[in-house]
């Protein structure tokens, strides 16, 4: 069974389904913590980059480009909603700005 590392998640390990399935899906049922709003590829809130197994993720869709540029691709940034996972996958996220009126760390 494919595996998600979550590494922004202290590394939190989820199986992954065998079907091919949403990298956001996988990561709102196991808690997995990569962030989003719509789910539908419209927001780009779950931007995450695919650090280890980008080989086992499918094709770009182009709702991605319109919130990722060729470089970032390059990198290995993908929006987790637009992303199946084929086999094991480490991703990261960026952490969420400071909520305002929090102490700064
Ligand atoms: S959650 Fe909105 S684009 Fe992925």
């Amino acid at each position: 069974m494919p595996q998600v590392t979550f590494l922004t998640n202290a590394g939190k390990v989820a199986p992954a389904p065998e079907e091919p399935t949403s990298l956001l899906r996988i990561s709102i049922r196991e808690k997995g913590g990569i962030p989003f709003k719509c789910g539908g590829g419209l927001c780009g809130t779950c931007k995450c980059l695919i650090e280890a197994g980008r080989e086992n993720v499918d094709a770009i869709k182009p709702k991605e480009r319109k919130h990722l540029s060729e470089e970032q691709f390059a990198a290995g940034w993908r929006m987790a909603c637009q992303t199946f996972v084929l086999g094991d996958v480490s991703v990261s996220w960026p952490p969420p700005p400071p909520k305002p009126g929090s102490p700064r760390p």
